[in-house]
């Protein structure tokens, strides 16, 4: 099936207010168990210094990362700034909050952060990339060697029809504005074949690209 792509930002309003009150926890502990595992495995488990969250939305991701490291420098970055708003009140009231940076991924790429991050991840980021190599230069550019890397994000399904199984399966019950960003995801989403072609390009064929699941992949390893 065709890639159909979505906007980059989810900046209006009530998007992200839907966005923020849905409930995303199991994905979400599944993604950092992911991550405290690859940093268990690499490095002899040193903990990350620096650990940067791109396209973090509310913090869902971010704020799990603050408490899994509390030592570390923990940023969040997103170019939608109702996002934002949400993700700084929920970590308002925690005792090692993260920092949250509006910045979109393009502007990130001329910013002074070159080689300063030994964590970056995203979840739920790569679909909404109009240039998906953006998110692989960036990655390349922040990390320092040996940086540790996971992209979480859902695959493209092979034709329209598994998109509508995948929506009755999953979000039988979910309201009209998440059902119709689900889907639209899913067609905005990229095969992992498709990712394997994207890191070879940005000189990062070192990194693995696994199937998970019904409808996700997941990118990890070590930057050199
Ligand atoms: C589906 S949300 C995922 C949010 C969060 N990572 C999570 O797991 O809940 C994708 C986020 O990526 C942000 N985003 C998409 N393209 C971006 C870009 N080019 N620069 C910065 N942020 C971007 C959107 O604004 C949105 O908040």
């Amino acid at each position: 099936m065709q890639r159909v792509p979505e906007p980059e930002l989810m900046d209006d309003s009530d998007q992200a207010a839907a966005y923020g009150s849905a409930d995303f926890s199991t994905g979400d502990d599944h993604t950092l168990r992911l991550i405290l595992s690859l940093v268990e495995r690499t490095a002899s488990g040193v903990t990350p210094r620096r650990v940067i969250d791109l396209g973090c939305g509310p913090g869902n991701i971010t704020l799990r990362l603050s408490d899994a490291f509390p030592g570390a420098e923990v940023i969040g970055v997103d170019g939608a700034a109702p996002m934002l708003h949400l993700a700084r009140a929920r970590a308002a009231s925690m005792k090692h909050p993260p920092h949250f940076i509006e910045s979109s991924l393009q502007q990130l790429l001329d910013s002074d952060w070159e080689n300063t991050a030994d964590l970056i991840v995203s979840n739920s980021l790569l679909h909404h990339l109009h240039q998906p190599d953006l998110l692989w230069s960036l990655t390349r550019r922040l990390a320092t060697g040996g940086c540790r890397v996971l992209h979480r994000d859902l695959r493209r399904p092979s034709n329209p029809s598994e998109i509508d199984r995948l929506q009755h399966e999953h979000l039988s019950d979910a309201p009209a504005v998440l059902v119709q960003d689900f889907r639209a995801s899913l067609a905005a989403a990229f095969e992992p074949d498709e990712v394997k072609s994207q890191l070879k390009r940005s000189g990062l064929a070192g990194l693995e690209v696994e199937a998970e699941d019904d409808r996700y992949l997941v990118v990890s390893g070590l930057v050199d």
